[in-house]
């Protein structure tokens, strides 16, 4: 019985556990189910020889003369081949959903040629995408969670290929309220899945919109909270800025100033130290703290003394508009902003402020921090969002991207660093025409200025 029974166990883990009962020589025998050992009894010499050979191997050399055996390679044969016909079938369904996919292209292509207006959302946002065109923060985030539908879609039309999937916005917004998201809880970890479906880790995925985080803390004024911070808002922030090399971003922030400039919620002036007079008619700077502006106009003056053409002024983003003097008032070629937004009462209506002050052709650049790419650090600034409110009056679980965009604005460049918190944009009204330097950078090879896809217009 035993004979039997210890060549098989110790095929399910060699040199495992059964050493610990038989005697060693036996086992060694039993752990390693070379053909020449399938039986614990040697028949002859040869087999006796390597089974005092087995013995004195080190139990990593037993494990490659296991993998080594005729036994080991038969069974493998049988998940070789089970696996690749698992393999083939995904393959299949894989392909089957990208023809059907293709029919849909073009059919949509089609639709767009006879009247554009025709297209569904879906259909105008794959064309978009199809067309290499950047999709807007929102439109991206939309084309997204359409996407994880369509993956749901097809699991449950598998064998439905011809069925196109174009579902209507109202359609999208029923599924997405249905999804679980990450930062429902204010907690560090991922959420306990409730139901079975919601266990899916791709649905967790779903992309958070600003207006369905709980966990962004309400806006606040928060000049009262900097003019008492200005004095030693340098030394307090200067050490969480150098331990991710923030001067390098801020060096990049200055780097695209030129001509007629205008600083909005400019801060005790960090950006000063990377300010490069050559290329910058005037500077304009302005925050609604004036102790902070107070700290910023002595670094300046400071560092720039003979640089006339710089003012200091006290006001709100969100009133740039009436403090530029309405309708006659200064023109920037820049406006730029650093970590402003997140401390801003109304961010949207200032950037539509700032897009307002802008010459034509005319450029935001913008040094922001926000929502990350990562799930698991958005679970922390949602987690800490109560807490970084009332040490640095700043709303860091933001989607900055989101907010540009309900302001109206195109971002033509994007950089985000720090696991994706920091966000770097040059920022245009959809007007004005993208520069050269801003095309992508397929159209800059082929040297193409393609049509951009017409928006779906509805009655
Ligand atoms: C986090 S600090 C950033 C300061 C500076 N830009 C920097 O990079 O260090 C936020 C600044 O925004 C200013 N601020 C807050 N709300 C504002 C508003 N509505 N309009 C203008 N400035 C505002 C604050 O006074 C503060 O100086």
């Amino acid at each position: 019985m035993l004979s039997r029974l210890a060549p098989r166990r110790a095929l399910a883990s060699p040199g495992g556990a059964v050493k610990a009962v038989y005697p060693r020589v036996m086992l060694t025998a039993w752990s390693i189910p070379h053909r020449a050992y399938s039986s614990s009894f040697p028949l002859n010499d040869k087999e006796r020889q390597e089974q005092a050979k087995l013995a004195k191997m080190t139990r990593l050399q037993r494990w490659g003369a296991y993998l080594d055996s005729d036994k080991f390679k038969k069974s493998m044969t049988k998940y070789y081949i089970g696996g690749f016909l698992a393999l083939c079938v995904a393959w299949y369904y894989y392909m089957r959903d990208r023809y059907y996919e293709d029919k849909q292209i073009k059919h949509v292509k089609e639709k767009y040629q006879a009247d554009p207006a025709s297209l569904s959302e879906y259909e105008y946002l794959m064309l978009k995408t199809l067309s290499q065109e950047t999709l807007r923060p929102k439109e991206a985030k939309k084309y997204k969670i359409y996407q994880l539908m369509r993956k749901e879609f097809r699991r449950k039309h598998l064998f439905d290929g011809e069925k196109f999937f174009n579902p209507s916005p109202e359609d999208l917004e029923a599924w997405y309220q249905k999804q679980p998201r990450i930062s429902r809880k204010k907690a560090p970890v991922l959420d306990e899945p409730d139901t079975e479906e919601e266990a899916s880790a791709e649905l967790k995925n779903a992309p958070l919109r600003n207006a369905d985080n709980p966990n962004i803390m309400p806006a606040e004024d928060t000049t009262e909270f900097y003019d008492e911070m200005a004095e030693k808002y340098d030394d307090e922030i200067k050490w969480e800025e150098r331990g991710v090399m923030m001067g390098q971003r801020r060096r990049w922030l200055m780097r695209q100033v030129k001509g007629d400039v205008l600083e909005v919620a400019c801060g005790t002036g960090r950006n000063i130290p990377y300010f490069y007079p050559d290329l910058v008619k005037s500077i304009t700077f302005v925050d609604s703290s004036r102790n902070m502006v107070n700290v910023a106009q002595k670094k300046f003056r400071k560092a720039y003394p003979d640089f006339e053409k710089a003012h200091f002024a006290v006001g709100k983003a969100e009133d740039l508009v009436r403090l530029a003097g309405e309708g006659n008032g200064p023109r920037y070629d820049t406006i730029i902003e650093a970590f402003g937004l997140c401390a801003h009462e109304d961010p949207v209506a200032a950037l539509r402020n700032m897009a307002k002050l802008l010459k034509p052709n005319g450029r935001i650049v913008l040094l922001e921090h926000g929502r990350s790419t990562w799930n698991f650090v958005n679970n922390h600034l949602d987690f800490r969002s109560e807490k970084r409110m009332k040490t640095w009056a700043c709303r860091w679980n933001l989607d900055i991207n989101e907010l540009v965009d309900e302001a109206g604005l195109d971002i033509t460049y994007e950089k985000r660093v720090h696991l994706g918190t920091t966000y770097m944009l040059v920022c245009k009204r959809p007007e004005d025409p993208i520069n050269s330097d801003e095309k992508s950078f397929i159209n800059k090879l082929l040297g193409r200025n393609p049509e951009p896809i017409k928006p779906i217009t509805r009655e």
